[in-house]
């Protein structure tokens, strides 16, 4: 059975790599077999996780992409075909950003660099990356990163929680276009789980009473995230598209 979670052979892009979630997803798609292809804009932490997974055994190639610039996402896949001789059988859109404030105080270019990023981003990178699929002929794994905040609201987070709920609804969309060619595609809505975009605010008093209203009382490790990923990425998901994987610690539910 765990043959199934197998990824050795296939070739995995999972984009904002260079921190939090993105970096530990490329170490769990190395690990289960995959060559990974790290993408982000900050390529000297890429090339430093590239050289940590080679050392494990991996094989790994750092390419610079601005998800916001379409340009940056078509030379990634020229890249990895020249690398790993095909496009990604597996991609991960992960990358993200928030901006929190009342919508009322809110300046537009952060609701635009939310929206860019979170949903436009998400977008250019599947059109690229699993239309490269469809060209090829090759079936795959799409698998997007929404939040519980997409199916929820929060106070100062108009932008991001739109954002996310837009991704979301995105990937039921995609995975229907997509499913005549065999490419999967799945979102995973994480709860909360510490990494640079909220540190600030989990270690604060804020945070703190946050922590307390979750139904298991604490966050995500990062590590509580590898089995849901690796379900969607591999054959062991199969028959999984259009679904949103939610792993929050009941968060989604807490009661009233
Ligand atoms: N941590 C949580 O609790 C949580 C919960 C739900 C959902 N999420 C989602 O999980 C994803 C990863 O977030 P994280 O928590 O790991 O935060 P993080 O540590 O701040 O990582 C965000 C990543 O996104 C990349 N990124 C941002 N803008 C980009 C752009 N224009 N082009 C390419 N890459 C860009 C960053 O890379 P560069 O700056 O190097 O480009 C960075 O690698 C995000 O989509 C986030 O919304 C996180």
């Amino acid at each position: 059975m765990t043959d199934r979670f197998d990824l050795k052979g296939k070739i995995a892009l999972v984009t904002g790599a260079s921190s939090g979630l993105g970096k530990h997803f490329a170490g769990v798609l190395a690990q289960a077999g995959a060559k990974v292809v790290l993408a982000a804009r900050r390529m000297e932490r890429l090339e430093a996780l590239a050289a940590e997974i080679e050392a494990k055994g991996g094989e790994a190639l750092a390419v610079s992409m601005d998800v916001t610039k379409a340009d940056t996402i078509q030379a990634a896949l020229e890249a990895t075909i020249a690398r790993f001789g095909g496009p990604a059988d597996v991609i991960i859109n992960n990358s993200g950003l928030s901006r929190e404030a009342f919508f009322t105080n809110m300046e537009e270019d952060d609701y635009d660099l939310v929206m860019d990023t979170n949903t436009k981003g998400v977008w250019l990178v599947a059109r690229t990356f699993a239309g490269a699929l469809v060209t090829a002929g090759k079936p795959g794994s799409m698998i997007n990163i929404a939040s519980v905040a997409g199916k929820r609201v929060g106070y100062t987070m108009s932008a991001y929680c739109a954002s996310k709920a837009a991704c979301e609804h995105m990937t039921r969309n995609m995975a229907i276009e997509m499913a005549r060619y065999g490419v999967r595609v799945n979102a995973i809505a994480p709860g909360y789980f510490e990494t640079e975009i909220n540190d600030t605010f989990l270690n604060s008093d804020e945070g703190e009473k946050m922590r307390k209203r979750i139904p298991m009382r604490r966050f995500g490790e990062h590590e509580e995230l590898s089995g849901p990923m690796l379900l969607l990425a591999s054959e062991a998901g199969s028959f999984m598209t259009g679904a949103t994987l939610v792993v929050d610690g009941g968060h989604m539910w807490s009661a009233l």
